[in-house]
């Protein structure tokens, strides 16, 4: 028996990263997928998104684990659309019982405001799009997981300085996720539907292994390369390395997506390698 057998899951930002590690481990234990990407660029994000044959690969490795996936190219900031993927997505699978909202951009550095405007709209609305697009499906049982991140609770790093606006959009939006997936839970509860944020610390994907990111873990050298800044990443964290891997925070979102957290609502479950406790002092 998998952990989430005959479940139907929804992913967005599933063609690569985090989300295709998502999507695989939920199909794994027994999920069908309804996966979706951009699959395209947004112009003010400097590193590229996926393309189609990332999101085509995604489900030739969900087939390879003899289980079903639906695939649409979807901007999550384009509501009808995610919309349609999520009816045509249910209308072949039978049902849903697992939201994971995770796409998101990290637009950082010097760009027009235009960036702030991008992240919150890809970061915030995207998720609140997702989830307006999904709920009506939902029955006891089913959860909703959305993708925060620890830099939006620390102060200094994605929201100020050389991070520029749309790193303080990042921010601005996770802070305002986890403000959504709190009131939510509220809501929720009384049918016994759940949603929890999950908040991960650096996680090794292209979100991270790219230039933008780079400049902004070591802004005093001029063109950093990967090896400059996994120098710098560790700083992020209490424990001693410089980022999880995606499976690391997948097997936290399989967690919450599974019976065994059936009470578990409401909750911002860092994932962060203890980034947290080493920058925001306890409060009794
Ligand atoms: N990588 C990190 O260090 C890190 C740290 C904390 C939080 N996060 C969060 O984790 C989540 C997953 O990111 P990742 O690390 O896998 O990065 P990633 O860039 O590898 O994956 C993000 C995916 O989302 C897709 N996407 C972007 N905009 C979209 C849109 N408008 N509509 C549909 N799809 C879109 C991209 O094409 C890509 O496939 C994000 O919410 C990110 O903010 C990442």
């Amino acid at each position: 028996m998998g952990r989430v057998d005959g479940k139907v899951a929804f992913v967005t930002g599933a063609a690569r990263g985090q989300g295709r590690s998502h999507a695989l481990l939920l199909a794994s234990e027994g999920a069908d997928i309804i996966a979706v990407d951009i699959c395209e660029d947004i112009a003010s994000n400097k590193y590229p998104l996926s393309r189609p044959e990332d999101l085509a690969e995604t489900a030739r490795l969900i087939e390879a684990l003899d289980r079903r996936v639906i695939t649409t190219q979807v901007d999550v900031r384009d509501r009808s659309a995610v919309g349609a993927a999520v009816a045509a997505g249910v209308a072949e699978l039978g049902r849903l019982d697992i939201v994971v909202a995770n796409a998101a951009i990290c637009p950082l550095g010097p760009e027009a405001p235009q960036a702030f405007i991008d992240a919150v709209d890809v970061n915030l609305t995207g998720v609140i799009n997702t989830i307006s697009a999904t709920v009506g499906y939902l029955k006891a049982g089913a959860s909703i997981i959305a993708t925060g991140s620890l830099a939006a609770f620390l102060p200094n790093t994605v929201d100020a300085g050389p991070a520029g606006p749309g790193g303080a959009g990042y921010g601005f939006a996770k802070r305002m996720v986890g403000a959504y997936i709190n009131d939510l839970a509220l809501q929720l509860a009384p049918y016994s539907i759940r949603a929890n944020a999950v908040h991960p610390t650096n996680v090794n994907t292209p979100m991270l292994q790219s230039g933008p990111m780079y400049r902004i873990f070591r802004p005093d050298v001029e063109n950093p390369t990967r090896e400059d800044a996994e120098l710098a990443f560790p700083a992020m964290n209490a424990m001693p390395i410089g980022y999880v891997e995606p499976i690391d925070i997948s097997n936290v979102v399989l967690f919450l997506a599974s019976d065994e957290a059936r009470y578990v609502t409401g909750m911002q479950m860092r994932v962060d390698a203890g980034g947290y406790l080493k920058a925001v002092p306890y409060k009794a």
